[in-house]
């Protein structure tokens, strides 16, 4: 009788991805999604989020150094500059990215509404993506107050304008929450501990609701079967991918994108402004803050409190103010334009912003240092 032929042993490399695989069940994250998800467009949510993991990284890196008690923080940003190993190309990098983060985070959220992505089953989840726009940029502010120097300083004071004009509730943003911890050391908790926890709870959710409705089809596509889940129609229509081929996507542009903050970080470096001088008002805010500047010259600083009282809640309701019938973007043409109008405002009052005369706008700055 003639032996059978024994199959063909598994090479080494199968034989351990198997091992790690049934163990770990990686093979789970091959799921299909429509082949459009590895578009660009629809990349960035995931290319921001890499960027949020390198920042807690090269943060936690910085934290190592950073003292932040207020007679002690200016001259531990000097250390990391100029002894910590590599502390001036992590700090650069930490602040690059986190602009180009925001910039990622943005286009993101343009994408989502011009697709008008935010419409059912997908409403709170937009909800959840306000709510993480919103802690990303007190990430940034709070951010900008800890290297104690004047842009931080004056930052500081509207921080603590602002916590006095909200009253009661506002306590814990000024120095009289208590006298036992400077506000600078609860600022630092807030950007190292608070914000980033609140920001990964919600970027959980965010991406738990994901996977539970899938991609949004492109805008206007019809659903045929009845039945069918948007996510599903444009799978049968333009073929799928498996998720994995989405994530090494992420990773390359994320790559890409950390590569361009560390050139800026290595070319130019994070800026560090004059030491402080609590008497005067003389910086103006980082880019993404500038369009409310014109508004702090023309209706003081409280414009700082309601601008962002009302247009928080207006962009969180956006999914109910779109009562159009389809997602394309013809039959939204009246929302599209409205909310190209606001886009192109906010850019012009931040150009204007950048180029007016700076102007003294909390007063008491020359209060002494708490
Ligand atoms: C730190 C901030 C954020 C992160 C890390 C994030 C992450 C993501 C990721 C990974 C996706 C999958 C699709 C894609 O990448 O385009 C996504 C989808 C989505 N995001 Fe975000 N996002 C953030 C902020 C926002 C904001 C500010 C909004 C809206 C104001 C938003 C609303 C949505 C919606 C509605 C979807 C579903 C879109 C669809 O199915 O096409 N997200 N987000």
């Amino acid at each position: 009788m003639a032996e059978l032929a024994s199959p063909p042993r598994p090479s080494v490399q199968s034989r351990v991805w198997r091992w790690i695989d049934s163990r770990l069940g990686l093979d789970s994250l091959a799921y299909p999604i429509p082949a459009h998800a590895n578009n660009v467009l629809y990349t960035l949510g995931g290319i921001t989020l890499f960027g949020i993991v390198v920042l807690v990284g090269s943060g936690i890196y910085l934290t190592q150094f950073y003292h932040a008690d207020p007679t002690q923080a200016r001259q531990s940003i000097d250390y990391i500059i100029t002894t910590a190993a590599l502390g001036e190309y992590v700090r650069g990098l930490h602040f690059w990215l986190a602009n180009l983060v925001v910039v990622t985070l943005l286009l993101h959220a343009v994408r989502v509404f011009a697709t008008g992505s935010y419409r059912a089953p997908r409403e709170l989840n937009w909800v959840v993506g306000v709510g993480m726009l919103s802690i990303l940029l007190g990430l940034v502010f709070t951010g900008t107050v800890l290297k104690w120097d004047q842009e931080g300083w004056e930052a500081l004071q509207h921080n603590q304008e602002i916590g006095e004009l909200l009253g009661g509730a506002g306590v814990w943003f000024t120095p009289e929450f208590t006298d036992s911890t400077p506000i600078l050391q609860r600022l630092f908790i807030a950007h190292i501990a608070i914000l980033p926890f609140l920001l990964f709870g919600l970027a959980l959710v965010h991406l738990l609701l994901i996977k539970r409705h899938g991609i949004s089809a492109r805008p206007g596509e019809p659903i045929e079967h009845p039945g069918h889940t948007d996510t599903r129609e444009a799978m049968e229509r333009e073929g799928s991918l498996p998720f994995t081929s989405h994530l090494v996507h992420i990773v390359g542009w994320g790559l890409l994108v950390t590569a361009v903050a560390s050139l800026l970080a290595l070319l130019v470096g994070a800026p560090l402004g004059d030491v402080i001088d609590p008497g005067v008002e003389k910086t103006k805010p980082l880019w993404m803050f500038l369009p409310l500047y014109p508004f702090e010259d023309w209706f003081s600083v409280k414009a700082l409190l309601w601008i962002p009282s009302i247009g928080v809640p207006v962009l969180a309701l956006v999914p109910l103010i779109d009562r159009f019938r389809s997602s394309a973007y013809r039959a939204r043409a009246p929302l599209l334009a409205a909310g190209a109008v606001v886009f192109v405002a906010l850019v012009a009052l931040g150009i204007y912003g950048r180029f007016e005369k700076t102007a003294e706008h909390v007063p008491g700055v020359e209060e002494e240092m708490k």
